[in-house]
């Protein structure tokens, strides 16, 4: 039996909505082709960018949006991406797959963006291959509001009030892409980097150190010993997936691979809690953020399609996969202060894929769509006993489930069940509350690998759910085999 107590006048933190937060890379077909279609596209569009694309992720509160990399950040120069379109210098995206990169896509194009979607914009600038003085200046460009040559320029360039910019990355993948650096001298790269990284309008920036990855704690440790004092947040990378040579089939896989996967997101829950261990060494009060600014499945691409533009299907398993991340992520959230899934569309694990003219949303999407209630909710201690779910020799939990409370007093709990095979049949108690309603939604399939298609774009959805009851202060659910549920309480 799978029991839960959760305390539903207690606090446990408060999930920052940022946690919520989307990644949009010049990769693929993520901004060409995806959020980009130009002005002159028969797809309607604004300014550029596809409306259908755009309402659907307002629709899941999409709380920031991190660009333009990625590797591609420690490319990226960003003087090649403002004025006249038909002046931007066109050069090799050498990263991805050396297609030819416009650069119609710049500064002004990604603020229009964030602010059609009504996001928070997320900046990752340039150390790899570029220089102190461009970064600096692209801040002062962004967000000086009196009389400078930059700002000037910006206004020439149709945007007279500056900007509002607060999450700023210094960097991505130092250790890799972005330079190729040992952990010591990324961490003086950084220091002299962020010194000069400032609004240029008094209000506070949050510098984000090009952090680790994975298990690498050497690289946390020598960043937080050396520069935690000029940071206020160090970012982290986490995929799931099977192996990274010859990676298996988004759609394609057994039950083996449906536990591995869901295993490997399971493990995000080590990882963080190893890094915040080093973390609190140096930084007793949490005040440096962990930010998870690239987590998901990475599957092989699609068959036909470029190796190098990272297109992926998505699955039941990748909702399912990203609902247990989320609630990893709650259960952290002292230390993990934003989260960014990749990437936003039609890379890796993405919200909507595109194709034309025509637009799905991924079951992914759709999970997201469902736990949006959490984001910015005051988490509520809760204490779960779950069944096992085992393959061979190895065992994972079966239930994964995680309940906030919004400033109207509405409870949400979101619960997955991890085991294919069977229904869980869960005891919900929650001493002291006061119950009187439960209405909710699950997302699940036939199958395992259930997928939306541009044949059959609402196969996996979100539909009502009758498997919630209640007797007094206790709740009584079952949950499908392969499910994520959404609970509202009031
Ligand atoms: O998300 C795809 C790539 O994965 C990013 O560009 C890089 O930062 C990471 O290795």
């Amino acid at each position: 039996m799978n029991r839960i107590t959760i305390h539903v006048d207690g606090n446990a933190g408060t999930i920052n909505r940022h946690i919520y937060g989307h990644f949009a890379e010049h990769l693929g077909r993520c901004i060409y082709d995806g959020i980009w279609v130009g002005e002159d596209s028969p797809i309607p569009n604004t300014r550029g960018i596809r409306n259908d694309i755009v309402e659907a992720l307002r629709h899941i509160n999409i709380p920031n949006l991190r660009w333009p990399g990625g590797c591609f950040a420690d490319d990226y120069h960003w003087r090649d991406g403002i004025g006249p379109k038909e002046n931007r210098p066109r050069w090799i995206n050498s990263h991805w797959g050396n297609v030819v990169e416009n650069n119609h896509f710049g500064t002004h194009e990604f603020m229009d963006l964030c602010d059609q979607l009504g996001c928070e914009p997320y900046i990752c600038g340039n150390v790899g291959s570029g220089t102190v003085q461009e970064m600096r200046d692209w801040l002062e460009y962004l967000t000086f509001a009196g009389d400078s040559s930059l700002a000037n320029e910006r206004r020439a360039n149709g945007q007279d009030e500056p900007w509002a910019i607060t999450y700023w990355g210094v960097g991505n993948e130092n250790w890799g892409c972005g330079g190729n650096m040992r952990a010591e001298y990324y961490a003086d790269e950084y220091k002299r980097y962020a010194t000069y990284c400032r609004n240029f309008n008094n209000s506070a920036l949050y510098r984000i150190a090009g952090g680790p990855h994975d298990t690498d704690y050497h690289w946390t440790e020598v960043l937080m010993r050396e520069a935690a004092a000029r940071m206020e947040g160090l970012s982290l990378h986490y995929y799931s997936l099977i192996q990274w040579e010859d990676k298996k089939p988004a759609t394609q896989f057994d039950e083996s691979e449906w536990f591995t996967l869901l295993k490997k997101a399971l493990f995000m829950d080590t990882i963080l809690s190893q890094h915040s261990a080093i973390m609190d060494r140096y930084d007793p009060d949490k005040r440096v953020g962990l930010i998870v600014d690239e987590w998901g499945t990475w599957h092989a691409v699609e068959p036909g399609t470029n190796p190098a533009f990272l297109y992926q299907q998505n699955t039941l398993r990748d909702a399912v996969l990203a609902g247990v991340t989320l609630h990893v992520f709650h259960n952290h959230c002292d230390r993990v202060h934003m989260a960014n899934i990749a990437q936003t569309v039609n890379v890796l694990q993405a919200m909507v894929l595109t194709e034309g003219e025509h637009m799905i949303l991924t079951p992914t999407y759709h999970m997201f769509e469902m736990f949006k209630g959490h984001q910015g909710a005051t988490l509520l201690p809760l204490v779960l006993q779950s069944e096992d779910y085992a393959s061979g020799d190895a065992a994972i939990p079966a239930v994964s489930a995680s309940a906030s409370r919004n400033a109207s007093g509405e409870i949400l709990l979101t619960v997955c069940n991890l085991n294919p095979n069977k229904p869980a049949e869960l005891s919900c108690h929650l001493p002291g509350a006061a119950i009187t309603g439960v209405t909710g939604r699950v997302l699940t399939g036939e199958t395992m690998n259930a997928v939306n298609t541009f044949e059959a774009p609402e196969a996996v959805r979100p539909v009502p759910f009758d498997g919630a009851a209640l007797n007094g202060s206790d709740l009584k659910i079952v949950l499908p085999a392969k499910s994520v549920v959404a609970l509202t309480l009031s």
